[in-house]
């Protein structure tokens, strides 16, 4: 979904730019050059961010602030101020607005800020569930195979879920890592407390610290008020590391530390907290690899890996396919409230396909599928291109010679190839490689396709 925005500022050569240049951006741009108006576009929408010029003609932003609190408590609120003004920028800060930048600014500074207020109103609403004590649906429901692999997965989940330990969970993209995180949390004694998710890649390196063990008051600029850290909202339960394997080395040391000794102190802080938190982590990097090229601090790594629990790929359970298959037919006929089925061809050439974005491109191609037929039944008209990961003969033979080369280069190599085939488009690359916009980014710094 796209992110709304609601400026109110009345110098209007300012905002005639930045609403412009957001809106390429593909923001949802809301304009109002007075305090009256934009309260009164509150009342009929809530936007995800509001920026508030300090100095309005009718009223101070500082005087409306409260009442925008009022009537929308979950925008981001971002003061913009003009030189000479910082005083009673930082006075809004306390007043309850995230964030505030002095103008003229660059777009992209705008940019970041706004981002940023987005990531944390992301965690403020998954906290705010957590108090209310919502707990989601049973994960094992939506949990399905039959293959021997992942029944002995599964009696692996159940086993370690009770012991309570620290667990690194690892395996390709899409293959439920997720899912298992959250098992484990269900089915161990924590269940009824809260379980805490920390995307470590999404956050940038101070950022990362500050959510996981909070901060002080006047730690850093900006940090208006002391602030807890994800450890204690998650305290008496489970914090979840995804994507383990992106964090910095100064996060590394801080997370020994934790683990170690079950304390840590805030940022800019002395005192130790203590805290009771069962830390499982993903990733679907090879951590041990990391730790031999020096990248990943081996004493975290073993301390991380007390039990570890490895999901192999879907191409390697193949008996998963069809069930994963009926499972998501079943998911997504419901949702659209209409009863399409797989035909023989399609799900042939499914069960053929070698999934290199495992379950998640498996349900992303049968959603696709069943929205792309017209009639009930599912062709291989109505199958997107699958890729040519490892094309196969009539007999089953691999057909012609398999390309020779690290799997990295291949990696590369087909990257490279989906990419040309929606014509540079990430989101679109993304969604037919079944990973995500940002592990794509990380891919493509990786093999410096980034133009
Ligand atoms: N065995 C399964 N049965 C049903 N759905 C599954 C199964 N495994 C994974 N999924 C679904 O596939 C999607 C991807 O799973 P998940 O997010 O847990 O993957 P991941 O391993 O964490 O991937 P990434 O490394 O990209 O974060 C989710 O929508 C999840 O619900
Ligand atoms: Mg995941």
């Amino acid at each position: 979904m796209k992110t709304s925005i609601l400026m109110v500022d009345d110098d209007e050569a300012f905002r005639g730019v930045m609403a412009a240049e957001l809106r390429r951006q593909s923001y949802v741009v809301t304009t109002v050059a007075s305090a009256e108006e934009a309260l009164r576009s509150l009342e009929r929408t809530q936007p995800d961010v509001v920026l508030l010029d300090l100095r309005l003609p009718d009223k101070t932003g500082l005087e409306v602030l409260p009442r925008i609190r009022e009537l929308s408590p979950a925008s981001e609120v971002i003061m913009l101020t003009g030189h000479g003004s910082i005083d009673s920028a930082i006075e809004a800060v306390r007043a309850g607005a995230f964030d505030y930048v002095t103008k003229p600014c660059p777009l992209d500074e705008l940019e970041v800020r706004i981002q940023r207020s987005l990531e944390r109103q992301a965690l403020r609403r998954r906290t705010s569930l957590l108090e209310r004590g919502l707990t989601p649906a049973d994960p094992a429901a939506s949990f399905v195979g039959d293959s021997p692999e992942f029944r002995r997965l599964v009696g692996l989940v159940e086993r370690v879920a009770v012991s309570d330990s620290t667990v690194l969970i690892g395996g390709e993209t899409g293959c439920g890592k997720g899912v298992v995180a959250r098992l484990l949390h269900a089915r161990g004694s924590r269940s009824q407390r809260p379980f805490v998710v920390v995307e470590c890649a999404a956050l940038q390196e101070g950022l990362l610290q500050s959510e996981l063990f909070g901060h002080e008051r006047g730690a850093f600029t900006g940090a208006d008020r002391a602030k807890p850290g994800l450890f204690e909202v998650a305290h008496g339960g489970t914090i979840f590391l995804d994507e383990i394997g992106e964090i910095s080395p100064a996060t590394q040391v801080s997370l020994l530390r934790v683990l170690d000794t079950a304390t840590f102190r805030h940022v800019g802080g002395t005192s130790e907290i203590q805290v009771d938190v069962r830390v499982l982590a993903a990733t679907n990097r090879d951590l041990a690899g990391l730790v031999r090229q020096g990248r990943f601090r081996s004493d975290l790594f073993y301390r991380l890996n007390t039990v570890s629990i490895t999901i192999p790929p879907l191409r390697t359970r193949a008996t998963d396919i069809p069930v994963l298959i009926a499972h998501y037919v079943r998911v997504f006929n419901e949702r659209f409230g209409v009863r399409k089925r797989i035909g023989a061809a399609a799900s042939a050439r499914l069960q053929r396909h070698d999934w290199p974005g495992n379950v998640r491109e498996l349900l992303h191609v049968v959603e696709g599928a069943l929205v792309m037929c017209e009639g009930d039944e599912v062709g291989l008209e109505h199958l997107p291109t699958l890729g040519q990961g490892s094309p196969r003969g009539p007999d089953g033979e691999a057909a012609g010679p398999e390309p020779l080369g690290t799997l990295a280069e291949l990696e590369r190599a087909h990257v490279e190839r989906v990419l040309r085939a929606v014509a540079g488009h990430r989101g679109q690359a993304a969604r037919v490689l079944g990973i995500s916009e940002r592990n794509l980014y990380r891919k493509l710094s990786e093999y410096s396709l980034l133009e």
